[in-house]
């Protein structure tokens, strides 16, 4: 398949995990890819890893809660690649804080980079987004965006929910513009940011009786982003191997 062809994307937090597995996905199917995160060298090397697998990409450092950031990028990867029609607001952090535990100043970090980030993301490329002739947004939430879970991690569930109604929100006021929005909610997805406590627990709660894998999760970014979805925006769309059903 070569459903980016002529298409470009930008991919936050694309130097490790689901962002990592979007971003290759993307450069094998022909697209120009801006991988964008804070880890420069990991960030860096998933580059060096497309290119010499023959893809186009090029590495941006970009702090997701940062409005100059934002800007920088934005007109960065028009002056590069001539484009921007495809952004992935993949980058977010968790934290393991009971609500009793969780202090403001760790409550504000964690919106900013899940949550206020997509606002700006979405803000700053709108003028490209709109021009590209292919917009397509897709922000990466969590099924802890929309059922409670373990009862912790207040703002990481507060930010992902808010992620879930930003789309949809966003979905509207574009839909006749010619950029679509839609959410993706993963469930347990086995990457660096898992670590190892736990894994056993979130396996014993998931129907499929294992982890996700990043690809899985790239897979449905993939198809939301392309033209395959094309009548599809304001849509939330969970990848979580029955959790939520139950
Ligand atoms: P990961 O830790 O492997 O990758 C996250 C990337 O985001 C890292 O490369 C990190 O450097 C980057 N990042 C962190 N803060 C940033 C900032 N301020 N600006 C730019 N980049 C920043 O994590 P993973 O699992 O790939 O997570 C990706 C997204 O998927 C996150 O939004 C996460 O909340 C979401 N998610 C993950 C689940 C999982 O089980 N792994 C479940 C549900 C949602």
């Amino acid at each position: 398949m070569n459903r980016f062809e002529k298409k470009v994307a930008l991919v936050t937090g694309a130097a490790s995990g689901i962002g990592r597995a979007v971003a290759e996905q993307i450069a094998t199917e022909g697209g120009a890819v801006i991988v964008a995160d804070i880890q420069d060298d990991l960030g860096s090397a998933v580059v060096q890893s497309i290119v010499s697998a023959g893809g186009r990409a090029v590495y941006r450092h970009l702090d997701v809660s940062s409005e100059a950031d934002w800007d920088r990028a934005v007109t960065e990867a028009v002056d590069t690649f001539g484009a921007l029609g495809i952004l992935v607001n993949n980058a977010g952090i968790a934290h393991p804080q009971l609500i009793e535990d969780t202090s403001k100043d760790l409550y504000d970090r964690v919106i900013a980079v899940t949550q206020t980030s997509v606002f700006l993301g979405q803000r700053s490329a709108s003028s490209a987004l709109k021009a590209s002739g292919y917009g397509s947004v897709v922000n990466v939430s969590s099924m802890f965006g929309v059922v409670g879970g373990f009862g912790s991690a207040p703002a990481y569930a507060a930010a992902k929910g808010a992620v879930r109604t930003l789309s949809k929100n966003t979905a509207i006021a574009w839909a006749k513009e010619g950029v679509r929005v839609n959410s993706v909610h993963p469930g347990f997805i086995d990457t660096p940011t898992l670590g190892d406590e736990g894994r056993a627990q979130m396996i014993a709660v998931t129907p499929m009786g294992r982890l996700g894998t990043a690809s899985e999760v790239a897979g449905l970014v993939a198809f939301l982003a392309s033209d395959e979805a094309s009548f599809i925006t304001g849509g939330e769309f969970l990848v979580d191997g029955g959790y939520t059903a139950q």
